[in-house]
């Protein structure tokens, strides 16, 4: 497994498999490759989008943006906030674990101090993962839990 920064090539699997998801009931956001390219490949606020690639197969991928004034999500401007996918068939390979490697150091790299992942509260998997990531509950909007992770507290 590798990973690399997302690009054009990769949107028509990055949809496919989020359609996977959304039909396993775990993603309610759109899915087309539309979606894809405005809002994890093209988004004027992408920080970094990184994908994990194994044979010409992409197996996951994880947005980091920053947060700016009046953001969806009601996270604090210049945060960053993070969001995680990863192919079903891909699950619990140490992907994600991969992937916020390089989102965490291009974080550092961008000086944002702390990133935002908000995530269903019925979803014990996601919340699961970015714990074990080092991610912690700040907020709790309905049916949110919105966990917080110090990038300037940890080693580089
Ligand atoms: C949740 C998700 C991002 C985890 O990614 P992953 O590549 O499977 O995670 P990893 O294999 O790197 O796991 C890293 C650690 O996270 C935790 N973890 C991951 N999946 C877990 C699960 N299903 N149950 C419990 N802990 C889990 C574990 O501590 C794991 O370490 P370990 O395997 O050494 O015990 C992935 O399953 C996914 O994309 N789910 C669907 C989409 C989604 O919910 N995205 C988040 C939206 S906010």
């Amino acid at each position: 497994m590798r990973t690399r920064a997302a690009d054009v090539g990769d949107v028509a699997q990055m949809s496919a498999f989020l359609k996977e998801l959304t039909a396993a009931g775990k993603r309610k956001s759109p899915d087309d490759e539309g979606f894809v390219l405005a809002h994890y490949i093209d988004d004027p606020n992408k920080v970094r989008c990184t994908v994990a690639e194994e044979d010409g197969i992409v197996l996951g991928f994880q947005s980091l943006k920053r947060a700016v004034a009046g953001n969806p999500y009601g996270v604090e401007p210049g945060w960053g906030i993070i969001g995680t996918h990863i192919r079903p068939s891909a699950a619990r390979r140490g992907v994600g674990r991969a992937l916020f490697e390089v989102s965490c150091s291009s974080a550092r790299t961008a000086s944002i101090a702390k990133i935002d992942a908000t995530i269903a509260a019925d979803n014990p998997e996601a919340l699961a993962y970015y714990e074990a990531m080092g991610f912690r509950t700040y907020r709790t909007p309905e049916g949110l839990i919105c966990k917080r992770f110090d990038v300037v507290a940890q080693k580089s």
